[in-house]
């Protein structure tokens, strides 16, 4: 009987428990957040800042290919130039080569293309996620991994972003990624007269990414 007991209390927590997050499911950064396909800019949490973005671009892609080769590729920033048609190119500290020589809240500058027609703009960018498939990592699950990183405007947090890339490995050789960037803040506001354009770039780095991996799969 009080087997039973446990058994109905157990099963009413977690239905309860469930049925929160479900209802909150824009409430918290979590790691099987998904593009909202209902509203496109409607801001997702993020890792470091959580709720009250201004707005998000996101876009997500199956690909074929390993969780931890995806999640090595996203930060090999020396080859972006090789596949990334949106981040041309990254400058890393000197001591940056490889993937696994990137730290938290390593300091980087991306140079973007195809914002703004005929210029290149530059974002100063800091690491803030480095979450690797495997168990006892921050997001603490094989199948799952977690990078990111966040706009430094310089002017003291005025204006913030940050882009997290979340990987699923949905266990049939393919992951699901998913990049999202949210906004936030009064410096954050302006960037949107650009929404298209990045949400555009963002599908383009994303396909760009799904072929440059099962390319070389
Ligand atoms: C979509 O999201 C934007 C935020 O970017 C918000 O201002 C707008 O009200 C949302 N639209 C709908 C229909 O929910
Ligand atoms: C943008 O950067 C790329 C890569 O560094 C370069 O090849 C290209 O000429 C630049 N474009 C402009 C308009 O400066």
């Amino acid at each position: 009987m009080v087997i039973m007991m446990n058994l109905v209390t157990l099963i009413t927590i977690t239905l309860s428990v469930a049925l929160i997050v479900e209802g909150n499911l824009y409430a918290a950064f979590t790691p099987s957040l998904r593009c909202d396909t209902n509203n496109q800019t409607a801001p997702l949490p993020t890792p470091t800042y959580g709720t009250g973005g201004i707005f998000s671009i996101c876009t997500e892609q199956i690909i074929r290919g390993s969780i931890q080769h995806i999640y090595t590729t996203l930060l090999d920033f020396r080859a972006y130039a090789t596949w990334n048609s949106f981040v041309v190119d990254v400058q890393l500290p000197d001591t940056v080569t490889t993937a696994s020589d990137v730290y938290l809240n390593m300091p980087m500058t991306f140079t973007t293309s195809g914002l703004i027609s005929g210029v290149n703009t530059t974002s100063n960018e800091i690491v803030t996620v480095l979450s690797a498939p495997s168990p006892g990592n921050q997001y603490a699950h094989k199948a799952i991994a977690i990078n990111a990183w966040r706009w430094d405007d310089g002017l003291g947090g005025l204006g913030r972003a940050e882009h997290p890339n979340l990987l699923t490995d949905l266990g049939d050789d393919t992951v699901r990624y998913i990049s999202y960037e949210t906004y936030y803040g009064v410096g954050g506001a302006p960037v949107y007269v650009l929404h298209t354009q990045l949400q555009e770039a963002f599908e383009r780095q994303g396909k760009n990414l799904k072929d440059f991996i099962e390319g070389v799969y």
